[in-house]
């Protein structure tokens, strides 16, 4: 469905000198500075996946979105969707896609949701039997009837994304772009968005291009993910295999009784790991003693076995490195450290 080849996308702008001799300046001068937004990306998506495109600020996610929809062209490289190239093609492709910017509206400020929705049949060519149908989906998965006559400005903010996905969904596209679609959304709002995009993606096989920074979206919808840094593409694959390459690290904690005798305890050494793969901590106040290991080198069933020769445990508790610590990680150290 989608097919994107070593695409790139450069940024140029006017060199800016500091202050206000150097705005002066600015002004006279010709030299042009390069920012490389994206740099040499592919991948491929099949019909009907759910894909998370994820990077820090600034990475380039909106820019890669931007040239898979047709509003930027590529510096090099090509995009296909569905077998058009959307920069060449603008709007032959606009019939197979649907977008939604969570930062901004599409719809028709002043004018009533319906009216937009009304706008936006026939731009899009949709007959009546097809619009009485795709309405009522609509309307069951993001109940929009209950503000469907007020004007756009006047919707809170989790109505206008409700209006806007649906907006975005009128002609049954077959790639559905989504930018920060949960931006700024309470939890209830978040889970109906979130339950709508399931639902449109089971019923009718829409293909979804999700970036978001909410990682409650990624582990509800994606099943596969794309992670971009610096306009370069670091990750992509299965949630699965990302939490289980950089999140190896597991901690379990155990209140111990004899909590002193334990302190003896030279628990790398006695498994035969470096003390970076089994680092014990002390918490002297609530007599607890955790273990942060990997989980690759060391099992949980001997640490305990370790430790309960030395003392009896009353308590217990394992934890996984959870994703969004992965992804903090990854965004601050690269991909590398996280290895
Ligand atoms: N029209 C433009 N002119 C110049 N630079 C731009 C333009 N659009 C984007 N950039 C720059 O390209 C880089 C990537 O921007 P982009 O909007 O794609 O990031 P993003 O990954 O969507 O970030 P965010 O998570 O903040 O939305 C940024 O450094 C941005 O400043
Ligand atoms: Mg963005």
């Amino acid at each position: 469905m989608i097919e994107v080849n070593h695409i790139c996308k450069d940024f140029i702008s006017p060199k800016k000198y500091p202050g206000l001799k150097g705005a002066i300046k600015g002004l006279f001068s010709t030299e042009k500075v390069v920012k490389s937004a994206v740099s040499d990306i592919s991948f491929t998506i099949q019909d009907g996946e759910i894909v998370g495109y994820i990077g820090s600020n600034g990475a380039g996610k909106s820019t890669t979105i931007k040239m898979m929809t047709g509003i930027l062209k590529p510096t090099s490289g090509e995009c296909r969707i569905n077998g058009i190239d959307p920069s060449k093609k603008r709007k032959e492709n606009a019939k197979n896609i649907g977008v939604v910017f969570g930062q901004r509206t599409q719809l028709w400020w002043d004018l009533p949701l319906s009216e937009s929705f009304t706008i936006l049949k026939e731009i899009y060519n949709v007959s009546d039997e097809d619009y009485e149908k795709r309405m009522e989906f609509l309307n069951e998965v993001l109940e929009l009837s209950d503000f469907f006559d007020r004007p756009v400005r006047t919707l809170s903010l989790g109505q206008r994304m409700r209006a806007d996905l649906g907006a975005a969904l009128l002609h049954n596209p077959k790639v559905l772009y989504l930018d920060e679609p949960t931006i700024g959304l309470d939890l209830v709002v978040k889970d109906n968005i979130r339950r709508a995009i399931k639902e449109i993606n089971e019923k009718y096989n829409t293909t979804v291009i999700l970036t978001t920074h909410d990682i409650g979206d990624i582990e509800e919808l994606c099943s596969r993910i794309i992670m971009i840094d610096e306009g370069k593409k670091i990750y992509d694959g299965s949630l699965e295999r990302l939490k289980d390459l950089y999140g190896s690290r597991r901690k379990v904690s155990m209140e111990v009784k004899q909590y002193d005798s334990c302190k003896k305890l030279k628990l790398a050494e006695k498994l035969g790991v470096s003390e970076e793969d089994c680092r014990m901590e002390w918490d002297d106040e609530k007599k607890i003693l955790g273990v942060s290991f990997d989980k690759h080198k060391v099992q949980v069933p001997s640490i305990l076995n370790m430790v309960m020769e030395i003392s009896e445990v009353k308590d217990i508790q394992i934890q996984e490195t959870e994703l969004a610590e992965i992804v903090k990680e990854i965004y601050n150290h690269g991909l590398h450290a996280a290895v």
